[in-house]
Parts: structure tokens; sequence; C-alpha cells
């Protein structure tokens, strides 16, 4: 395995740290525009591996060439949000960002899967499934999986039960429009809905969905980044053991959900196919009705998009 991460930030470099601690690539990729700054964190990084006890080379770069027939791709490059902003108000500057990394990235690995991790999500991927012409199983946005392990936290914290005995699913955009389902969580199997009171639910739901401002607020000057490259390398884990999890990530939707043309987050099983699948859950009129409606928004964040740059 060859993996190139996009971006020497915060969350490229956290993402490069768990792959090669956990080995997922025998090659790692640091592509970055800075100088100097993908080459000394994969340095950094290269020179933990002993104490880690793993064999992956990380290497830092600036130019594509380095990243040539990678299996998967992860572009994490982009501005971050600032405290005030929504995912929506990088739109301009990340379309051109990832439009540019993606074109260029593709050059060099036309057989890769592409993971998206930069902002706003859904969109961003959407733009990399077009750009990149490839087919919907290969081109796969991280979101949900960042947002259930935020709930499931706020859960466990509000019943101080095991993390791991906390089953989610958030569906939607990645944003303020999210679709908790509380009626698809369980405690060990327990419906969520026996355990706590419709209230605390909301208000749980309501903290995952401004999960990421909350952060933003505290940290100021940039997003999360811990639980965002965790979560993009679970998505790798599952693609590179062939796993078959069944996660919330953002894909192009061909009719699923009574919907088409639009990337947004379902439950998928990820393997050594990418996308293997879609589920498409039983919703309710209301959880449907706040599904399209979240839909309804990354349209018209993927309209915008377009226009933008003159798709
Ligand atoms: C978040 C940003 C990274 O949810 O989208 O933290």
């Amino acid at each position: 395995m060859k993996i190139t991460v996009i971006g020497a930030g915060n969350v490229g470099a956290t993402v490069a740290q768990l792959l090669a601690n956990q080995e997922l690539a025998s090659e790692i990729i640091i592509v970055d525009v800075l100088e100097g700054i993908p080459e000394g964190k994969a340095l950094d990084m290269y020179e933990s591996m002993p104490i880690m006890g793993s064999d992956s080379k990380i290497f830092g770069t600036n130019s594509y060439e380095m990243t040539a027939d990678s299996d998967i791709v992860i572009q994490t490059a982009g501005l971050a949000r600032k405290p005030g902003m929504t995912r929506d108000d990088l739109l301009v500057k990340n379309a051109e960002i990832v439009s540019s990394c993606i074109s260029n990235a593709f050059k060099y690995s036309p057989n890769a899967y592409y993971i998206i991790v930069s902002n706003p999500l859904d969109v961003m991927t959407f733009l990399a499934a077009k750009i990149t012409n490839l087919p919907r199983h290969k081109v796969i946005g991280m979101a949900g999986i960042l947002d259930t392990a935020r709930y499931r936290s706020f859960i466990s914290m509000e019943l101080n039960v095991a993390m791991q005995d906390i089953q989610g699913m958030i569906l939607g955009g990645h944003g303020d429009t999210m679709v908790p389902l509380p009626r698809f969580t369980t405690v060990a199997g327990i419906p969520l809905t026996d355990l706590l009171p419709k209230e605390k639910i909301d208000a749980i739901c309501t903290r995952a969905a401004n999960g990421g401002g909350e952060i933003v607020k505290y940290l100021k000057t940039g997003s999360a980044y811990y639980a965002p490259a965790a979560a993009a390398v679970q998505m790798v884990e599952s693609i590179v053991r062939d796993q078959k999890r069944i996660l919330p990530c953002s894909v192009m939707l061909e009719g699923e959900y009574g919907v088409s043309d639009v990337v947004v987050g379902v439950p998928v099983k990820l393997g050594k196919g990418g996308m293997e699948e879609i589920l498409e859950l039983k919703l309710n009129d209301e959880e449907m009705a706040s599904f399209n409606n979240s839909v309804g928004h990354v349209r018209e964040t993927i309209d915008e998009a377009k226009k933008l740059l003159n798709m």
C-alpha cells in the first residue's frame, strides 16, 4: 500500500501519523505547498517508527511526482474555520485549493481511491468526483464517522457507559443541517430512546451537530483534527483490511433515498472495493423531511461551487 496525504497541516499530519503507527501502508507521502513543512514533519514521524514498532516509511514533498501510483489519496488541504464561520464560508477558497490538489494527484494516481476531508465536505467530495470523473465507489467523503463519534462520545458521557457499546447513525450533509437518528442509535442493542428522555437526546443531537464549531471556539485559530483524522483513518483501515464496516460516509447518490447527483452522508459498506454498497434506512416522515432539507442545502452549495468553477 502506498498512501498519499495532501496537506501537512494538523489534520494531514495527524492522519499520516495514525496511518504510520497502525502500519496501514508501507509508504506514506505527505505533500504540501509549504516549503520544508511536509519534509520536516514526515522525517520526524519516520524517526518515531523504531519506537512505534512500525515499518511504514514516511516522506514529505512539495511535488506530486513522488505521490505517483498511490493506492489511496487523502485530501486534507484547505482553509480551516475561524470562530463564527460556517463550513460553507470556506467554499470559495477551498474549491480552488481542492480542485488544484485533486487534479495534480489524479495525474499521477489515476487508479487510487480518493478520501476527501476538506470542507465544506460534501461539496468538496462532489468536486473531486467531477474533476476525476471516477466512479462513485472511488471518491468518498469523511464526515459521518466524525459526527457520529462526537454523538457517541456525548452519549457515553451522559450514560457513563463504554464508548464501544454505543452505535449511532447520522445522515445528511456535514453541517448545521445534519440528521442524527436516535431511532437508529443503540447502547449494547438497547434503543437509546429507552434509555434517555427526549430532551436529553435532543440536547445531545444539537451538540453533535455543532460539535465542529464547539472545538473552533476553543482553538480560535483552527478547527478540530484529532477526531477528524481518526475518522479518515478508520475509512482507510476498512478499505485496506477489507473489513466491510458499515460507516456513514459522503458519497454520490444515484437514486438512493430518492436523490441523484448530490454527495451527502449515508451508511455505506467500505471494503477492498472502496464504497461497496449504500444502505437505505427506512426513515419515517420526520427523518425523511430532515434528510431532504439537508440534501437541499448541500445541493444549493454545490450549485454555487459549480458557478465558481464554471462547471
Ligand atoms: C469539524 C470540521 C473539521 O467538524 O468540519 O470539526
